[in-house]
């Protein structure tokens, strides 16, 4: 390891991934937030010096196009989403120091200063690239706004990213045979200028950089290969009005790609703690700055820790750090990748409404602590895992009801009925000798970024006091031998504080619970590890059961909601605003009986349904309308069972302008209703070809 151990005399900062203000947050989400919470909280448990921070990411495609269809603006529709955002962590227990957003003044500002550093020091260059552009919406496709095939995997990919296939990130005109996603007609790519930071330059720097990041594995391997095969020079502006504007003068119609103020909120987030502060109690520069190149690999800089979903392993690995050495920052000592939530092995969907809900799982009334041991405890850190009920109660009851809650409950109980509260005596060298080495446990596990183990010491602390209480009967001492009744009692309330100090990272609502019970002053969340080892009060009153058990029918009532739920997303009809749509407010402008005449739509017959190879969402449908038999391409793969839909009677618009996707010419449209394409169909036998008037 090239860097010191933690606690270091520098401050650290932790982060974790921006959300998107752009829908609500769902278990996959959290996963991130309540790590990086752990992570910060375990940090500060072994004294280092450490904020907190994060923020709402604002900015990008997605945000525009949804805001676009509110008929509100961007920065309205994502202010309602970073309002709530900042609402739901606390309730999760993730207390950052400061949470900001990528669209206040702190981080315009910042981010104008990055990149006119880079500009100073002769990064940025422009350059005539094809940009893809659709000719009926007349307005260029950023990002999101082009589909079409991954140039380096062959799967489908969405503008910026290849999400389903290798992952990698996208440059402008990367994607091959693009479609509109505004129109579903096929893109054009036309040259335009842009902006680009010279990734080049940094390769040397890129390549010490990935030998000397600590972190999880994936985030330490993955990257190599980017880094040492030829770097692409990033596009840094987009055509698009939502965005920071691109600080130069000369490209005023540009803005930049939001990959580039998201990561700077970090910092812009950090400066607006110490500004709340003070510096004397946080200052941000001594984390984030650095004097010149030779600091950065010695011992006075500080201690940034990226937490982030394994999807944006390049942008932080990459991309980052070369932004953070071309504006002369500190550099991230380490990046922690944590795996993916799914469901019945399938990915998350906002908008398919394939989650289990943060909402949702408060409302479901469990404590917030249960979720973050889950998530925590429950697999280590970069596998990919499915949320499911029943894992979830085998955790609570298994670990955290039948170890730990049984053990800090008997002995509490024990001790205030025989003790008033902590007998006196010493502990035994063999009980301190066990929280010694769970302290060591826990401070390994945190230098080596083994999160699941830091949630794991206070487990092992409970099973080694549920052996310890079990063997040595101290119910049946008390008559006989009550000295050793004491010591056994006496050690097993140590036994029992050290627990609340070690699970405080992981359970830090249930640690304050069973400090309360112990009676003892101020809070957990403000000792030192080896607060676990100073001697408990001498009073405590009756103490209450820290966790209850998850009934199997209530399990079996939970995996059936979420069954119903997960088959409802397939077939199509799961969307979660079904009960609460909101739909659209209607257009003002009326058109003319000759206008809607020129729309010839008939009565059709799908006599074929088969999938497009390649494209995600396209279905090619042989449709028979009387007069003849149409081939059209329909955007409806993922939303109906194909099989289902030979028979099926549907309205096409025959005179739809042709199109060709993804090679397959289509001959019309076949309507359809709201996101879920729910078919228009005719409820008599009007003839097949009969035009709908
Ligand atoms: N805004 C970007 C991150 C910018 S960081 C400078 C983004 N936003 S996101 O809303 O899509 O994701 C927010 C965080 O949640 C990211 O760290 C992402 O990796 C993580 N996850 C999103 N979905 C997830 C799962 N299904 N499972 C685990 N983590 C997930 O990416
Ligand atoms: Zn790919």
């Amino acid at each position: 390891m090239s860097h010191e151990e933690f606690p270091t005399d520098n401050p650290a900062v932790v982060t974790v991934g921006l959300p998107y203000a752009n829908g609500d947050l769902h278990v996959g989400h959290l996963r991130g937030y309540v790590t990086g919470d752990t992570v910060a909280r375990a940090l500060r448990r072994v004294g280092q010096q450490t904020a907190f921070v994060c923020g709402s990411d604002m900015h990008g495609t997605p945000i525009a196009v949804n805001a676009a269809e509110e008929g509100v603006s961007p920065e309205d529709f994502a202010m309602e989403y970073h309002e709530l955002y900042a609402e739901t962590f606390p309730e999760f227990n993730v207390e950052f120091d400061n949470y900001g957003h990528t669209h206040d003044e702190e981080n315009v500002k910042t981010t104008r200063e990055f990149v006119r550093s880079w500009i100073d020091a002769d990064y940025i260059f422009e350059k005539e690239i094809q940009v893809a552009y659709d000719p009926d919406a007349d307005q260029w496709l950023p990002d999101r706004l082009v589909e079409g095939t991954c140039p380096y995997c062959g799967e489908h990919a969405r503008g910026d990213e290849c999400d389903e296939g290798c992952q990698r990130h996208l440059e402008p005109g990367e994607v091959e045979d693009p479609v509109s996603t505004l129109t579903g007609n096929p893109a054009e790519y036309r040259e335009r200028d842009h902006k680009f930071l010279r990734l080049s330059d940094f390769q040397d720097y890129l390549q010490e950089f990935i030998d000397r990041v600590e972190g999880t594995d994936n985030a330490k391997n993955q990257p190599r290969e980017w880094i040492e095969g030829e770097l692409q020079d990033l596009c840094i502006t987009r055509d698009m009005d939502w965005g920071i504007d691109y600080p130069g003068d000369e490209a005023e119609e540009l803005v930049l790609y939001v990959w580039v103020d998201a990561p700077i909120e970090y910092v812009s987030s950090t400066k607006q703690y110490t500004e709340r502060v003070g510096a004397d109690e946080y200052d941000w520069e001594a984390v984030w700055t650095v004097e010149d190149e030779s600091e950065l690999t010695g011992e006075d800089n500080g201690e940034i820790v990226h937490v982030i979903g394994r999807d944006i392993i390049q942008h932080h690995a990459v991309f980052w750090p070369a932004m953070l050495r071309g504006a002369g920052y500190n550099e991230p000592r380490a990046i922690l990748a944590t795996g993916f939530v799914g469901i019945d092995g399938k990915a998350l969907s906002t908008s398919r409404n394939r989650a289990v809900w943060a909402d949702e799982y408060l409302d479901e009334g469990f404590h917030p602590d249960l979720f973050r041991y889950y998530m925590i405890d429950g697999s280590g850190m970069e596998t990919d895992v499915d949320f499911s009920w029943d894992r979830f109660a085998e955790r609570v009851n298994g670990e955290l009801v039948g170890n730990l809650g049984n053990f800090v409950y008997r002995s509490l109980l024990f001790a205030h009925r025989n003790y008033d509260g902590t007998p006196d005596a010493d502990v035994s060298d063999d009980v301190r000798e066990h929280i010694e080495s769970a302290i060591a446990g826990f401070e390994d596990a945190l230098n080596e970024y083994r999160i699941r183990d830091i949630g794991a010491a206070a487990i092992d602390v409970a099973d080694f006091g549920n052996e310890y209480i079990q063997h040595s009967e101290p119910w049946k001492l008390t008559d006989d031998d009550p000295e050793r009744a004491a010591q056994v009692i006496r050690d097993c309330v140590q036994l029992t504080k050290a627990c609340a100090v070690l699970m405080q990272p992981v359970m830090p609502g249930k640690a304050a619970e069973l400090w309360a019970q112990l009676d003892e002053d101020g809070s957990v969340d403000e000792v030192a590890l080896d607060d676990a080892l100073a001697t408990p009060p001498a009073e405590f009153g009756e103490p209450d059961e820290l966790f209850s058990k998850i009934e199997d029918d209530r399990t079996d009532e939970l995996n059936e909601k979420l069954q119903a739920r997960v088959e409802a997303a397939t077939e199509g009809d799961g969307d979660r605003e079904a009960s609460d749509f909101d739909p659209e407010g209607l257009t003002d402008e009326r058109v003319s009986f000759e206008d809607f005449d020129d729309l010839d739509m008939r009565v059709g017959r799908i006599e074929v349904a088969e999938p497009i190879e390649g494209a995600d969402d396209l279905a090619r449908l042989e449709v028979d309308i009387g007069v003849e038999t149409r081939q059209v391409v329909a955007g409806i793969k993922q939303l109906h069972d194909l099989d289902e839909l030979p028979g099926e009677r549907c309205i096409l618009l025959a005179n739809m302008e042709q199109a060709e996707l993804f090679g397959v010419e289509s001959n019309g449209m076949v309507l359809a209703a709201g996101d879920e394409a729910d078919l228009l169909t005719t409820h008599s036998d009007a003839p097949l070809g009969s035009k709908v008037q």
